[in-house]
């Protein structure tokens, strides 16, 4: 019934270190030409200066890559100033932090201690941390999620904008238009929702399980810029109607009228993505909005947002019941595939991927922008925290909304149809849109 989930190159030992080497390149290359003065910065109380992330990637693999996996494992997510636990965001550039040569020597020491362990690390162990290299997968992931968030702190920056080191060019739009407002039927059944794979999985994504569902419709595609400005045009922002009690509370303290990174009017929107300024695309998914955001459009459109099983199942489940990795299949993502892995530095056109379509037909459900859902984040049945508390199971049970399908600026080995995210819902430094459900 089941297919074999394979999201990612499995970790052999072999190629365990250049995947590790790849991802430190990518992490430096995007701090690449910042002075130390702009790493010790802190941009936005949201953010922990970069610098911070830094540290935080190499003592998190310090902390798991050697420490752990001789002795007994600690269920922290570590100690000190670069644990964010002890240290809120708002207060990480008051710590004492090294300087970018300091900082580069630490995670050299660290790495080269990491990539002697692994010389003899089993992969065949009976320990779960080992089996199939899981624990070196939680790393790299670890490393890749760090990165989206060092790139929110750069759309942030302070002073000059942040100039990208290239921008990689996106595929020319084929279907577009006749994707915006169009929906799919799913039918009523019972579908497979996460996964048992211990290998790359967060504790969270497991165990696979089944959920019955009404039928109900999807949209083809994440609301566009186009739409969001038909919103605003109509009144949007300040019809109470469609907002919630709490998004009501919310637009009076944050005075939000727009997306932000949005600036002008309605007769010529602007967007900012980095140091690129464009008139608005109507055509690219809606980016950086917050829940209470995506669900006023949503209740002014007649819809409502997808629940995060409704996504799932939209995302992976083939009509003869099947369960996909991606929407494309089980091939790895790439590139060529969505708009992922950060080198873009922004969104494309919906429809512009053409292999990036579901079973059920919905398109750009990986990549370009994460799809705020309707639910809170919580345990599936049978959940078990693995292999720490601070990684999932801290934050259930909290006022935290489930994000799913990665952003472009997510990198291709932290997401697949299971990953979940999770925020608040007044976040919207993050790169979030959504799409629009009904019941059928
Ligand atoms: C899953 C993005 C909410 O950034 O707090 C990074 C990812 N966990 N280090 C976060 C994470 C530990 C996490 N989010
Ligand atoms: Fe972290």
């Amino acid at each position: 019934m089941m297919t074999a989930i394979a999201t990612h190159p499995t970790a052999t030992r072999k190629a365990v270190a250049p995947l590790l080497e790849e991802a430190r390149t990518r992490t430096l290359m995007l701090v690449d030409g910042l002075s130390d003065e702009d790493l010790h910065r802190q941009h936005d109380p949201l953010m922990s200066p970069i610098i911070w992330d830094l540290g935080h990637i190499a003592h998190f693999e310090e902390l798991w890559l050697t420490r752990n996996l001789d002795g007994p494992i600690e269920f922290s997510e570590m100690p000190g100033t670069y644990n964010p636990f002890e240290h809120p965001r708002s207060t990480r550039a008051s710590l004492s932090l090294p300087s970018l040569e300091d900082m580069r020597r630490l995670m050299e020491d660290i790495r080269s201690d990491v990539l002697e362990r692994l010389e003899t690390a089993d992969f065949d162990s009976d320990n779960p941390l080992l089996r199939d290299g899981y624990v070196y997968n939680m790393v790299l992931q670890h490393e890749y999620q760090h990165n989206e968030t060092i790139l929110q702190t750069l759309q942030l920056k302070l002073g000059e904008p942040y100039h990208p080191p290239m921008r990689r060019e996106l595929p020319r739009s084929v279907s577009s238009a006749e994707l915006v407002g169009r929906y799919v039927t799913i039918p009523e059944g019972d579908y497979a929702i996460g996964t048992n794979d211990t290998s790359r999985a967060y504790d969270n994504e497991r165990p696979l399980h089944r959920v019955q569902v009404h039928a109900f419709n999807i949209a083809a595609a994440p609301v566009t810029n186009g739409e969001f400005a038909e919103f605003i045009r109509a009144g949007g922002y300040s019809d109470e109607r469609v907002w919630s009690a709490a998004g009501r509370t919310w637009l009076a303290e944050s005075g939000a009228a727009r997306p932000r990174y949005w600036d002008g009017d309605e007769s010529g929107w602007t967007v900012r993505e980095m140091d690129d300024v464009s008139p608005l695309d109507p055509l690219n998914p809606v980016c950086h909005v917050c829940y209470h955001e995506a669900e006023a459009f949503a209740r002014w459109a007649d819809a409502r947002l997808p629940t995060e099983i409704e996504w799932e199942i939209a995302a992976s489940a083939t009509p003869n019941g099947d369960k996909n990795a991606f929407p494309w299949g089980d091939v790895p993502c790439t590139p060529d595939l969505a708009n992922v892995d950060q080198l873009a530095f922004g969104t494309a056109p919906v429809g512009a991927y053409s292999a990036n379509v579901s079973a059920f037909g919905c398109h750009g459900m990986i990549g370009d922008v994460w799809e705020w859902t309707s639910s809170n984040f919580s345990g599936y049945p049978g959940f078990q925290s693995f292999p720490y508390r601070e990684y999932s199971a801290e934050f259930f049970g909290h006022e935290y909304k489930v994000l799913r399908g990665g952003s472009w600026a997510t990198r291709p080995g932290a997401i697949r149809n299971t990953f979940r995210n999770w925020d608040l819902p007044i976040r919207r430094q993050i790169f979030s849109g959504f799409r629009l459900a009904r019941d059928a």
